[in-house]
C-alpha cells in the first residue's frame, strides 16, 4: 500500500480499496450473479462512462451466457458537485422485454441518475430489473432507490479510480482513492 501511494498521481489523498480488495470483491459479485441467473437471458447494461472497467472485469467473473450493453447517463459536468439534471443516451439493439436486466453503475451519490435510469428501463419491460453498483455513498441520497447491490461504502468524499473521474482525470487508477 505505502509504496502505491507514493507513486500515486497528485491530488491523491488516501486510497481506499486497493487493487486485490476490488478484485475478491468483483469476483465473488460475478459467482453470485452466475449462479442467481443461470438458464436466464442476462443482459448487462453498463453506465458510460464510470462503469467501463467495472463493467469489463464483472463481465469476465460471470460464467454463465450473457449479452451487454451500454448506457451514457451525464450528470456531473466538471467539479464535485452533481449538478442535478441527468442526460441520458443509449443505442441498445436488445429487446428489454426478453432479458433479466442487470445495471453495472460505478458509483450511487444523489441517486438521481439511477432513479432515472430505472424509471426508464422499467417502461421497456424488462423481465426483471436489478442494480449492481460498485459504490454506494449514502450520505448525500437525495432520491429514494428501492433495492440495489453495492460492492462497497465510501465515505462522503469525493473518490476516483477504477473507472471514476474527476474532470476525466484518474479513470485508469487500478484502486479507488479519495482526493484532496
Ligand atoms: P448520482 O448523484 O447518484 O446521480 O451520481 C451521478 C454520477 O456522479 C455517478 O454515476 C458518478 O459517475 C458521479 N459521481 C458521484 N459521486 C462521485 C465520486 O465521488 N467520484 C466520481 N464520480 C462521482
Ligand atoms: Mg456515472
Amino acid at each position: 500500500m505505502e509504496a502505491s501511494l507514493l507513486s500515486s498521481p497528485a491530488g491523491i489523498k488516501k486510497i481506499l480499496f486497493s487493487e486485490e480488495q476490488i478484485k475478491l470483491k468483483v469476483k465473488q459479485t460475478g459467482k453470485l450473479i452466475s449462479s442467481e441467473y443461470e438458464g436466464k437471458p442476462l443482459l448487462i447494461l453498463g453506465i458510460l462512462k464510470g462503469s467501463f472497467i467495472f463493467m469489463a472485469d464483472l463481465c469476465r467473473e460471470i460464467t454463465i451466457p450473457c449479452e451487454t450493453a451500454f448506457i451514457t447517463a451525464e450528470s456531473y459536468h466538471s467539479g464535485t458537485e452533481s449538478s442535478g439534471a441527468v442526460r441520458i443516451t443509449h443505442d441498445i439493439k436488445q429487446n428489454l422485454s426478453e432479458y433479466h436486466v442487470i445495471i453495472a453503475e460505478d458509483i450511487v451519490d444523489s441517486g438521481q441518475t439511477l432513479s432515472k435510469l430505472i424509471r426508464m428501463l422499467d417502461k421497456m419491460k424488462p423481465l426483471s430489473l436489478s442494480v449492481y453498483a460498485l459504490l454506494d455513498k449514502p450520505s448525500r441520497r437525495a432520491a429514494v432507490i428501492s433495492a440495489y447491490h453495492s460492492l462497497f461504502t465510501v465515505p462522503d468524499s469525493f473518490v476516483v479510480g477504477y473507472g471514476l473521474d474527476f474532470n476525466e482525470q484518474y479513470r485508469n487508477l487500478p484502486y479507488i482513492a479519495e482526493i484532496y
